[in-house]
């Protein structure tokens, strides 16, 4: 059996203290441990409590001779299964966001072909500046996993969101990136987990509902538009870009879900720990949502086309010159949610969107009923909501209407997330 292979980079940051208690989590949970110690970091713990702890010599800098003929940076940064930056101080993340390779630390970060997963910690002012946010944003649309810090007191005496997370939550968050990677066969090489090591089923302290309110649900999440082919070089499509369904998915899986994401045609990156099945039309969405049940839960965020050409051209359509030109007969979509909420398979909570451009709820509440969802989110897409970054949405129930202020469509992720979990 080959245990998990963790490459832990140590940034410099009074939270350094905390990456010897993970290294020790990931040791008693059978992964292997090898640690990178910044500069910053020997400032707060020392080479030796890393070695002690990892059981492995630990890496300090890019000009070892020893270990460069041993072992080269790239071989280090590649042999890990995942990358962890722990703490990630701002420093770290704006020099990961500029591709900045000046140390052992950012060398290995820029070299890697493994997942990353970085965990925040700094003072609120600085995770809050626009630079850390525009550097988080880079990161995670390049596709590295960025925690969220933590909020409370922090040792420069403010308050607010910038601690670094406890130890057992990125230890979880680990054992979810890993368990992930075997269940999707991501590119990422899985070995063998030693069992009951760890995949996190096997760990009671950390399926705990704080962590993982989700933990042993399949959820199903639709995203972005269909396309409706009308020749062999056109189709019928719509200004859906994925983005608030491929938030939810990600946010699902952060809450510890097994999650499916039926994506249509979009160019977003597959979030973590996410099983994407990619579809063209809404006839293949169809199958694509059938064939993924049963769930627990399912989010139908897709903008699916409600017609599709009754008769796709063989071949292109071509002018002949005489001006005429060809007319389009249409054809009806299946209704995927509605489908759904008839079936024998019903997920227990399934949840649509609306998209409006006016009269949102008294719309959405009317297609609560026509649909037989339990909820719909309902939106007004009349501004730029569609591919647009932001997001303000009604939870229309048969119990009343919550409407959220705008925001990011990672937080109103979360924020449903938090709601489908109280619910359960
Ligand atoms: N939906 C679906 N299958 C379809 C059409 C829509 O599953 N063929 C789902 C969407 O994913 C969304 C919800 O139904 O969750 C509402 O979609 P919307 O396009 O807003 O509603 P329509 O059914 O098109 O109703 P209307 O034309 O009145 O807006």
């Amino acid at each position: 059996m080959v245990s998990p292979k963790i490459l832990l980079i140590v940034g410099g940051g009074i939270a350094a203290y905390k990456a010897c208690e993970l290294v020790r989590l990931v040791r008693k949970g059978g992964g292997e441990v090898t640690c990178v110690l910044t500069d910053g970091g020997s400032h707060f713990v020392t080479a030796m409590t890393l070695a002690a702890l990892s059981e492995q010599p630990v890496h300090t800098t890019l000009w070892d001779l020893k270990n460069e003929a041993e072992m080269g940076h790239i071989q280090l940064s590649r042999e890990a299964d995942l990358v962890v930056v722990c703490p990630a101080t701002a420093d770290l993340i704006a020099k990961m966001a500029a591709g900045i390779a000046d140390d052992l630390a950012t060398t290995l970060l820029l070299a890697t072909d493994k997942p990353v997963l970085a965990v925040p910690a700094m003072n609120v002012r600085m995770w809050q500046h626009a630079a850390t946010v525009r550097n988080v944003a880079t990161l995670r649309a390049a596709g590295v996993t960025v925690m969220e810090p933590d909020e409370g007191p922090m040792a420069c005496g403010e308050y607010g969101p910038g601690r670094l997370p406890e130890p057992e939550a990125v230890w979880a968050r680990i054992g979810r990136m890993l368990s992930a990677g075997a269940s999707t066969g991501s590119s990422f090489a899985q070995p063998e987990l030693v069992e009951g090591s760890v995949l996190l089923a096997a760990q009671p302290d950390f399926a705990t509902p704080a962590h993982r309110p989700l933990f042993g649900r399949h959820v199903l999440v639709t995203a972005g538009p269909t396309h409706e082919p009308i020749d062999p070089v056109r189709y019928i499509a719509n200004r859906s870009s994925g983005k608030q369904g491929f938030a939810i998915a990600a946010a699902a899986a952060e809450a510890g879900a097994r999650v499916t994401l039926v994506a249509g045609p979009v160019s977003l990156p597959t979030p973590a720990g996410v099983e994407r099945i990619d579809v063209e039309t809404a006839r293949e969405m169809t199958e694509a949502v059938k064939a993924a049940l049963p769930a627990d839960i399912a989010i139908m965020v897709a903008a699916v086309a409600d017609w599709r050409v009754a008769e796709e051209a063989g071949r292109k359509l071509k002018k002949d010159g005489s001006g005429e030109v060809p007319a389009l007969k249409l054809a009806e979509n299946p209704d995927i949610l509605a489908g759904l909420a008839k079936s024998a398979r019903r997920p227990g909570l399934l949840i649509g969107f609306a998209a409006e451009t006016h009269d949102v709820i008294t719309h959405a509440q009317a297609k609560l009923a026509r649909k037989g969802a339990d909820w719909i989110i309902a939106n007004d897409v009349s501004g730029d909501v569609m591919g647009g970054a932001s997001n303000a949405v009604h939870i229309v129930t048969a119990d009343g209407v919550e409407s959220l202020p705008e925001m990011p469509k990672g937080a109103v992720a979360r924020a449903l997330v938090e709601r489908i979990a109280n619910a359960l």
